[in-house]
């Protein structure tokens, strides 16, 4: 027979061939040795990224790169200023005369100079309010694999490099947002988790003392409640390779919480857990600590992910410009409008009874955002997508982008790449599209806080 008119590899398959090829049975045990396996095949590849002492290194930036991006001055009065000034860092180059390299701290300083030094009618250090809390973004989608930590990712990162100070905050127990950020997470008691478990104890706390006035028996706190009583959000952060981008990670154990949660939630039903994430952050002082909190949420609509949510003051939707993940994003903000609606009315019943203000969710800004757009074959779909949802879908479109997913063997985005190892057209064209994702969204940012600016000055007028 010749190669067109052999049959399909499905037929003739002999039963004694595929018995042999089967192998023995699979038990729970082997689930075991397949994850070890796995783990240790991450570790081969997540060390080949890292340095000797096992840290993820930021690279260095160029005098074209800061000057380009970074700090709005021209290249020659950028090193005149240096000279200028021996005490400022001077960079480094890899050749006699070859181009100067600063690490990201350094160009930290050199911004606060320039910010400090350089012409005020320059946008050295970006918009941020005195004596307004840190906005919190949630990216969210409960259809897996839109670009949610991509996203995320990759808009604290430009956050960073734009001067902010940022957190980021991992509740999928896939921990890849961690992963990005090289996060070392033991268990669940380096996640949120201690911070959930804290706001409960506190409100079992409350309620024991109205049982005690009442005269009846308190409720015994557990050991995992007594211990997170005694956490404090401050211990859970990590550092990371990013000097203004500090992480609270996740690991597998954080899935804990979606069955720990509504148990607890059972045994009081007076605890208002969406409250949890944002009472705690705001008590343990960390929304006066930062400029941004990113919150990467799992694909899915649980526990974690409505802590995620409810905390929010600005929500990102990734959906990629496909039938099924527009048909699944339309779902998505029907579950949310069912969810986030049985607990005002639940709580509104309850509120009402005694006479108290109401239950009402709000958020700055909600925007979906189309992801790894590829305008050659996904443009009259995306078109559609914007006619039926208007100003909720942000305008501007994430392009598909080489440099993403495949940058070496690490996780990596785009601003961790070096652009020496890309052809510099598709650099720039790459980096262009996460610029543009983040300025759309840095305009929600600062339309938000400035709201809440004119907000507080109304108020302090009456
Ligand atoms: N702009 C882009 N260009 C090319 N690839 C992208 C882009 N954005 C995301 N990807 C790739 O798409 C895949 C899914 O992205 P990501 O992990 O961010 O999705 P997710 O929504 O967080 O997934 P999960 O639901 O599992 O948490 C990854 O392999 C990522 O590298
Ligand atoms: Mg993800």
């Amino acid at each position: 027979m010749t190669p067109d008119q052999a049959l399909p590899p499905y037929f003739n398959i002999h039963p004694d061939d595929a018995l042999g090829a089967l192998g023995a049975p699979t038990t729970t045990q082997d689930f075991a040795r397949i994850a070890k396996a796995c783990e240790a095949g991450r570790q081969d590849l997540a060390s080949r990224g890292l340095e000797d002492n096992g840290q993820r290194t930021l690279r260095l930036f160029s005098t074209w790169e800061i000057t380009r991006y970074l700090i709005p001055v021209a290249t020659g009065h950028f090193r005149r200023v240096l000279k200028q000034n021996p005490d400022l860092p001077q960079g480094r180059s890899e050749t006699s005369g070859g181009a100067k390299w600063f690490t990201f701290d350094e160009v930290l300083r050199l911004r606060a100079h320039f910010a400090a030094e350089g012409s005020k009618t320059k946008e050295y250090l970006p918009y941020r309010p005195a004596g307004q809390p840190a906005k919190l973004v949630a990216v969210a989608n409960f259809k897996g694999g839109v670009g949610k930590t991509s996203t995320a990712a990759h808009l604290a990162m430009s956050a960073a490099l734009d001067g902010y100070k940022v957190l980021v905050i991992d509740l999928d127990s896939q921990g890849s947002m961690s992963s990005i950020f090289g996060g070392k997470v033991q268990d669940e008691w380096q996640t949120v988790f201690p911070l959930l478990a804290r706001h409960y104890a506190r409100h079992l706390q409350g309620d024991n003392q109205r049982r005690l006035d009442r005269g009846e028996a308190p409720t015994p706190l557990d050991d995992t409640l007594s211990d997170a009583l005694k956490t404090d959000a401050h211990s859970l952060i990590q550092k990371t390779h990013w000097p203004n981008i500090d992480l609270i990670g996740a690991q597998l154990n954080l899935y804990w919480a979606e069955f720990q949660i509504p148990v607890w939630r059972m045994a009081a039903r007076g605890w208002k857990l969406w409250d949890a994430l944002t009472d705690s952050l705001d008590q343990d002082g960390i929304l006066d600590q930062y400029d941004v909190v990113f919150l990467d949420t799992p694909p899915a609509l649980g526990y974690l992910t409505i802590n995620g949510l409810a905390a929010a003051d600005i929500l990102l939707v990734p959906l990629g410009a496909s039938f099924l993940e527009f048909d699944s994003t339309g779902r998505f903000f029907d579950m949310l409008h069912s969810t986030f609606g049985s607990i005002e009315e639940a709580e509104n019943m309850a509120a009402r009874a005694l006479g108290r203000e109401g239950l009402s969710f709000q958020w700055d800004a909600v925007r979906a955002v189309v992801t790894r757009f590829d305008p050659s074959q996904q443009a009259e779909l995306a078109a559609l997508m914007q006619a039926y949802l208007g100003p909720t879908l942000s305008p501007h479109r994430q392009g598909f982008t080489a440099l993403i997913g495949q940058a070496g063997e690490q996780v990596q985005g785009i601003y961790e790449a070096d652009y020496r190892d890309f052809n510099r057209e598709t650099y720039v064209r790459g980096r262009e599209t996460f610029d543009a994702t983040y300025a759309a969204f840095k305009q929600l940012l600062i339309g938000s806080w400035h709201r809440d600016v004119q907000a507080t000055n109304a108020h302090a007028a009456e």
